[in-house]
């Protein structure tokens, strides 16, 4: 087996006694596979994330990273591999400025600060925020937020990355950039999102939850084109899917003129 992996088996959690939030997941995420976690509000994305990084830890079942076990006296260790982007960047950011938030991690692995500061520099380009770099957070825009946040686990150089509605808030080209930064990423990423064009176009595998339980599991291109799954289940096409099915039905205006218009051949 690969050195980067992760296993989740038979897991359930609850926040409050009573109401059970996921029940029995189980799944493995091997090094090269890149994983669209999908599914309505609330039926327990964010919270499978959270509890992949060991933000909770009263869960039942198992789950290990690279094969440490999520407690209490690892955390620091599954932390140090895991890039993890909150749904909510205001939960992910407490820094001053940009370049603080995101020179944090590298710092706080110890490095000297002229590769702290190579891996600011980098993270900003990467992301195309150099204009941000001394701005204060609390004067940032909701996209701009977001996409600090994504710097600031670019600039650990994770071996896993966890990206909770990455693309939520960021204008087309800042989306079609972080399309192009997931991809460039090599190892195992897990993307939780609405938005599944780009969950087409950045994840091979998508884990389908439904109340707090995955329903399937599989090929992105299968489960994404299953228009009767996703709608069973709250969610739609992707938008570049819908748009081949409007064609197809512009394709029959035939018969719509022959019923319309009375010009029958
Ligand atoms: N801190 C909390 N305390 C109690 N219940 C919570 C807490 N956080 C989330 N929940 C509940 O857990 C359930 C799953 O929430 P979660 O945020 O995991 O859903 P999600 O699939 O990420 O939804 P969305 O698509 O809206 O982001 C919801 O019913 C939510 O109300
Ligand atoms: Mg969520």
């Amino acid at each position: 087996m690969s050195h980067i992996h992760i296993d989740v088996e038979k897991i359930s959690f609850a926040y409050e006694s009573g109401r059970t939030i996921l029940t029995d997941v189980s799944f493995h995420a091997a090094e090269n596979d890149s994983i669209g976690l999908i599914g309505a509000n609330g039926v327990g994305k964010s919270t499978l994330l959270k509890l992949l990084v060991g933000l909770n830890l009263n869960y039942e079942g198992s789950i290990r990273v690279m094969d440490i076990p999520v407690e209490k006296q690892t955390l620091s260790q599954v932390r140090s591999r895991i890039g993890y982007v909150f749904q909510d960047s205001d939960s992910q950011l407490f820094m001053t400025t940009a370049y603080e938030d995101i020179a944090f991690a590298p710092r706080n692995y110890g490095l000297p600060e002229d590769e702290v500061k190579k891996r600011v520099e980098q993270a900003l380009h990467l992301t195309g925020i150099e204009y941000l770099r001394d701005k204060q957070i609390y004067k940032m825009s909701g996209g701009e937020k977001k996409l600090v946040s994504i710097a600031t686990i670019l600039s650990m150089t994770p071996d896993i990355i966890l990206m909770d509605e990455p693309s939520i808030a960021l204008d087309p080209r800042n989306r079609r950039n972080l399309i192009r930064i997931l991809n460039s990423f090599e190892h195992l990423k897990i993307i939780a999102s609405h938005d599944l064009d780009m969950i087409l176009d950045t994840c091979k595998r998508t884990i389908l939850m439904s109340d707090g339980k995955i329903i399937r599991d599989g090929a992105t291109k299968e489960i994404l084109s299953d228009r009767k799954l996703l709608e069973d289940n709250g969610l739609e096409l992707p938008l570049c899917m819908q748009g081949i099915a409007d064609k197809q039905v512009k394709e029959k205006p035939a018969y719509i003129g022959r019923r319309g218009t009375g010009t029958e051949e």
